[in-house]
């Protein structure tokens, strides 16, 4: 859906899908670039980023796996907890792979940063992070983020992928939300 869709709801648009995709592109040639030799297994963290994962995965000209995590670090409000359970595990042995992990955000960091030492401690070859968005004023946690795509403010966000109470998901760009949604 588009903006206009949810008239009211937003009050900024913060990306629009075309600018969504440019960048994709553009990290896509960089990951060819870097993994041209090398079979890599892209992570997607569910559900927030399987709009990324999807549009990363097809525009990427190299073969590539795929697995799923679900991970939560936050209930059903707009706070992070610092709290992550796994709610799914992945299905691959990652002994020996190249895991690139991919993000619809990163807020606190608490959850990448918790996520990396977890897939670390399995024995990949190598492990590296792609996420679209990053909130540098939020973060609690230093992580080295080889490919990302957007710096935003520090306002809770949502489309392509990201939800407020499940919703918004299916939004063609990213948007902030507004107060009264959620107040
Ligand atoms: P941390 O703080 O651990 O959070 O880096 C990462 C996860 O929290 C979710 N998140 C958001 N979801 N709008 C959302 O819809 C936001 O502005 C937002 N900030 C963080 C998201 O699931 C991310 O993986
Ligand atoms: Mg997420």
């Amino acid at each position: 859906m588009e903006p206009r869709d949810i008239e009211g709801d937003l009050t900024e648009i913060l990306i629009e899908e075309d600018e969504i995709r440019a960048k994709l592109a553009e990290l896509s040639r960089r990951i060819e670039a870097d993994y041209a030799d090398k079979d890599v297994l892209l992570v997607g963290v569910l559900k927030g980023a399987v709009m990324v994962m999807a549009d990363l995965a097809r525009e990427l000209q190299i073969p590539i796996t795929m697995d799923w995590m679900a991970v939560s670090s936050y209930g059903s409000g707009t706070e992070s907890s610092g709290v992550v359970r796994i709610l799914k595990d992945l299905d691959t042995d990652l002994t020996g792979r190249h895991v690139l992990i991919v993000e619809d955000i990163i807020d606190s960091g608490l959850t990448l940063s918790w996520l990396m030492a977890n897939l670390n401690s399995r024995g990949p070859e190598s492990i590296e992070i792609c996420a679209l968005l990053r909130k540098p004023e939020a973060a609690r946690v230093d992580i080295d983020v080889k490919y990302f795509g957007f710096d935003i403010p520090n306002k809770f966000v949502v489309g392509y992928g990201l939800d407020y109470n499940e919703k918004y998901r299916n939004l063609r760009s990213v948007g902030i939300l507004a107060p009264h949604v959620y107040s």
